[in-house]
């Protein structure tokens, strides 16, 4: 319930423990969305892309375990829908102390850093932070990049991406993973899941394969997240539609979050971030 209750509890805990040597952990629960805020760095700036909602629960309305990530979406604004500008920059800060504080340790940071942020009614707190890109968020903000990818891992490896005008294009997208049934608690590997890329593509829908097996030109699941299909347009709803267009290309025995970037759920993300703020 707050964090003296937790210190007395884990105080109770040494005390009727059966001795010998104790560390006591008290985490901050963090209450709020959470966002990923990936950024590119060449070791002195950050360059931020569009922020990105992931989908960590494996069945629809966020219930049931987690998972790898289910799917995310991203807005034309490069913000979220239930953030503001100064969540995403403060976020952006963050990033940048970090890379600032490794620089001054002697440990200059070249690479994609990755940031993940509950955004609570005292702004946004970090989750964590890795040295890569998100998974599936890299897959909603790298189709929009203007510029030439390598040229920026070259930049970023000779700490010169100051000099790169890194532009994304305006627009949403809308990720959703196809994974094997019962992945997240006992996935059918090994079973044929038909890709009809040719569909796939005619819907204007983006497909990046992940973790499948292929023999004799056929796709096979593993135990892991199959593959995901991405929709891009200019408002959130319309690339879901073209994702779920893409999607029914994909046949198998297969699970998918359909309701990964519909209007209902983005509402509810809106409206639990208002409640938060009072408002
Ligand atoms: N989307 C979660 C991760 O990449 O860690």
């Amino acid at each position: 319930n707050g964090i003296n209750e937790a210190f007395e509890y884990a105080k109770e805990v040494i005390e009727k423990g059966i001795g010998g040597m104790h560390r006591v952990l008290i985490e901050e629960k963090v209450v709020g969305e959470e966002f990923t805020l990936q950024a590119f760095c060449d070791g002195k700036a950050i360059y931020p892309m569009p922020a990105v909602q992931d989908h960590k629960r494996l069945l629809p309305n966020d219930k049931g375990p987690n998972t790898g990530g289910m799917g995310s979406y991203s807005h034309k604004s490069g913000i979220l829908p239930f953030m503001n500008v100064d969540d995403y920059e403060i976020a952006s800060n963050i990033l940048q102390k970090i890379v600032d504080a490794l620089r001054k340790e002697g440990r200059e940071y070249r690479g994609v850093i990755y940031g993940q942020f509950m955004l609570t009614v005292d702004g946004p707190k970090v989750i964590e932070i890795n040295a890569r890109f998100g998974d599936p968020e890299a897959m909603n903000v790298l189709p929009l990049l203007k510029n030439n990818f390598v040229e920026i891992c070259d930049a970023m490896a000779t700490g010169n991406l100051t000099n790169k005008c890194i532009d994304f294009e305006a627009k949403s997208t809308v990720c959703k993973y196809v994974v094997p049934n019962g992945y997240g608690i006992n996935p059918k590997e090994g079973m044929e899941i038909e890709v009809d890329e040719e569909s796939i593509k005619g819907e204007n829908a983006l497909l990046f394969y992940a973790s499948v097996n292929e023999k004799n030109g056929k796709i096979y699941t593993t135990r892991s997240r199959s593959l995901a299909i991405v929709g891009i347009a200019n408002e959130i709803e319309d690339a879901e539609k073209i994702c779920e267009c893409g999607l029914k290309h994909v046949k198998g025995d297969v699970f998918i979050r359909h309701d990964i970037g519909k209007k209902e759920l983005i509402e509810k993300r809106i409206k639990h971030m208002k409640m938060l703020r009072g408002e």
